[in-house]
């Protein structure tokens, strides 16, 4: 290449060490991974059913941009229905993925030098999404012995008033499991009015929820319909990532502006998908609660594992598929912790510093993985410790 050829903002994009662990874990058969932040379920019968006729019948066409109109009207009658918020289906845009739907969304309300303030620890994209668009991403220090939640002090020690635009929310929370309570969206609520800011709500885990909690999506608190752009998710839900489709919903100039932007990054999502996920919503959702018990069930085991080793302990999730818990004992950084880990008791996790830097000092463990082999990498984890002097 004759000259320097790439620009500036990809060579500041964060290196991710997930990828080059988890390459390791994919080629040694040895290795148990605890990484995945996917479903281990294949997308239930009917679903795939429904994806393959679409494809029969030649559904290979584009749709139109802001996605079929079947699908939006099922996706209000949808949030109408479990999440409390009422919208019309102009009021939605589906994406390819809510990763899509992230990306558009700060596209349309970030300018150079705009703050938005991210949870972290928080999922690992969006910090790189701000960054991308020169916007300024104001961190929201997540603790755990607030067990993650949000906090209201936080809140006002994190913003610049004059330069905020938006805060992202995400509950059930990746990678910390946690749901955040009524009081903690009622304050978040306020907090947005206050500063005027747009609330992005990421709940790509809303359905899988635990014990007593319960999810709750800000987009339904009183008045808050005009400043909460809610983002959903087929991927986990529907064990459906590879399908790649989610959507967003909210006030009707977020969601013009994203359709505009829609035509110049991937036209429509996928319209098989499209198809495929009108299925999924209209179909019985037994295989999603069938879903849900199962990860209930392996995190109840992983937990109590966890917490009975030496120098683990974590904050019990409620929500998502993953434990983070805190490995601060052992005198090793989340990253060292994770290689030595993965080479000498051949179990891969996640360091906590890929969702930022209050993760220092955790590592994720995801329960999308079958029960038996959750065990087996919980007794290699112990044994590992046991030769091992804190
Ligand atoms: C919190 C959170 N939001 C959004 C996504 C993106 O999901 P998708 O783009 O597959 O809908 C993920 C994926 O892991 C996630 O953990």
């Amino acid at each position: 290449m004759p000259r320097e050829i790439v620009s500036e903002r990809e060579k500041r994009l964060p290196k991710l060490t997930i990828g080059k662990l988890l390459k390791i874990a994919k080629e040694d058969k040895n290795i148990i991974s605890l990484g995945p932040g996917e479903p281990d379920f294949v997308a239930p019968e009917h679903i795939r059913e429904a994806a393959k006729q679409a494809l029969d019948k030649g559904c290979t066409h584009y749709s139109p941009v802001s996605g079929r109109a079947d699908l939006k009207e099922k996706i209000t009658e949808k949030l109408e229905k479990e999440n409390g918020i009422s919208v019309e289906p102009e009021q939605v845009v589906v994406t390819a993925g809510s990763t899509e739907a992230i990306m558009l969304a700060l596209m349309c309300v970030t300018d150079p030098g705009d703050g938005v303030i991210i949870p972290d620890p928080g999922f690992l994209a969006y910090r790189p999404c701000v960054e991308i668009l020169n916007g300024m991403p104001l961190i929201l220090d997540l603790k755990e012995e607030e067990g993650f939640q949000i906090a209201k002090e936080d809140l006002e020690r994190t913003i610049l008033p004059e330069k905020t635009k938006a805060i992202i929310i995400n509950t059930p929370g990746n990678p910390t499991g946690v749901v955040f309570s009524r009081k903690t969206l009622e304050e978040i609520a306020d907090f947005a009015v206050e500063y005027d800011l747009l609330i992005i709500s990421d709940e790509a885990y809303e359905k899988f929820v635990y014990d007593e909690a319960k999810h709750i999506s800000i987009g339904s608190l009183n008045g808050m319909g005009s400043r909460v752009l809610t983002l959903q998710s087929f991927s986990k839900s529907y064990a459906m990532p590879g399908f790649r489709l989610g959507y967003a919903a909210g006030p009707k100039e977020v969601i013009n502006g994203m359709k505009k932007l829609h035509i110049f990054s991937s036209v429509c999502a996928p319209t098989i998908s499209q198809i495929a996920g009108l299925h999924a919503l209209s179909g019985n959702q037994k295989c999603v609660e069938e879903m849900r018990k199962e990860y209930d069930r392996r995190r109840k085991m992983i937990v109590k594992r966890v917490n009975e080793i030496d120098g683990f302990s974590c904050v019990k999730p409620e929500g998502a598929f993953y434990v983070f818990p805190n490995i601060k004992d052992f005198g090793l950084s989340s990253y060292e912790f994770a290689e030595k880990l993965l080479k000498e008791a051949k179990v891969a996790v996640v360091p906590g510093t890929e969702f930022g830097r209050n993760g220092e000092g955790f590592v994720r463990l995801s329960y999308a993985t079958a029960y038996e082999k959750i065990e087996e990498a919980a007794d290699r984890i112990e044994r590992w410790v046991k030769g091992f002097n804190i």
